[in-house]
């Protein structure tokens, strides 16, 4: 039996972990910022899969919450095995805009909260010589669109290093990088998707599962459904001019 941390564990992409890895009979360590939702999620996913879950409310933009965390990650009385970055949001506001709170808010919980919490695991994982980290980007980091794209592009690259460290330590990391995926994102962060058309989403549950099988298989990059990993194949190959070009089209469709 296995023990998994998931942070975002209560809603969209992370509530999709919290189940696939409780159906394969884990126990699970939910994170998150509403105690409600989180004790309501851990009553849920106990009662139906009868593992052990555990919660810990943090709000990883506070750097003493982040800690707390990193803390449970580096207990060596509760080992875990599996640690999934996926907490996180869209950003709405421009790169010019004098407000800088939003930016600063991404960096601290889908950047700095990452690296502190990936440190903690692998240090603790690497003692022990195995386990498995996922950190969820997206295919977002292969576009220029506002500040979410570097966000995500920082979290892909930086769990391509953090791979390199690991390497031959038994410690394997994924970046999990999903195209659209219908969850609360999109309305948390006053995205309009009315015109997104439905062949363009990809299932919470699905992008939870393909992550797992790739984290399996210790396979660095993850991008779940074909037309997507075309999509993928497609901006390695395409001139960077053309990527900022459709990235320009993107955020113009959203303003
Ligand atoms: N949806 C997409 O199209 C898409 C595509 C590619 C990548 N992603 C990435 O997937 C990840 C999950 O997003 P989602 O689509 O599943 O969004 P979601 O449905 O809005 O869920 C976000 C989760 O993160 C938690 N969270 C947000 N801010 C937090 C904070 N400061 N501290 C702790 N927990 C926090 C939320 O719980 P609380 O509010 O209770 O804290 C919630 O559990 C994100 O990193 C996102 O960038 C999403």
């Amino acid at each position: 039996m296995a023990t998994a941390l998931i942070t975002g564990a209560t809603a969209g992409i992370g509530a999709a972990f919290a189940r696939a890895l409780a159906a394969r009979g884990d126990d699970l360590i939910l994170v998150a910022r509403d105690a409600e939702r989180l004790a309501a999620t851990a009553a849920r996913l106990g009662t139906e899969h009868g593992v052990a879950v555990e919660t810990i409310r943090a709000d990883l933009s506070v750097r003493a919450d982040v800690l707390a965390v990193a803390a449970r990650l580096e207990d060596a009385r509760r080992p875990v095995d599996l640690l999934v970055n996926n907490a996180g949001f869209g950003l709405h506001r421009k790169l010019l805009d004098p407000d800088f709170s939003e930016h600063e808010n991404a960096l601290d919980v889908m950047c700095l909260a990452v690296l502190i919490l990936c440190g903690a695991a692998a240090r603790a994982m690497r003692a022990r010589g195995r386990g498995r980290i996922i950190n969820v980007a997206s295919l977002a980091a292969w576009l220029t669109t506002g500040n979410y794209s570097p966000v995500k592009a920082w979290v892909k690259v930086y769990s391509e290093a953090l791979s390199n460290e690991l390497h031959g330590s038994g410690v394997t990391v994924t970046a999990l990088c999903p195209g659209w995926v219908r969850t609360e994102f999109h309305q948390r962060a006053g995205i309009r998707t009315a015109a997104i058309p439905d062949w363009v989403w990809v299932d919470a549950d699905r992008c939870a599962a393909e992550a797992l099988a790739a984290a399996d298989k210790g396979r660095m990059i993850s991008v779940p459904t074909r037309r997507w990993k075309a999509a993928r194949f497609v901006a390695d190959l395409a001139p960077r001019a053309a990527v900022r070009w459709a990235s320009r089209m993107l955020s113009a469709s959203r303003d």
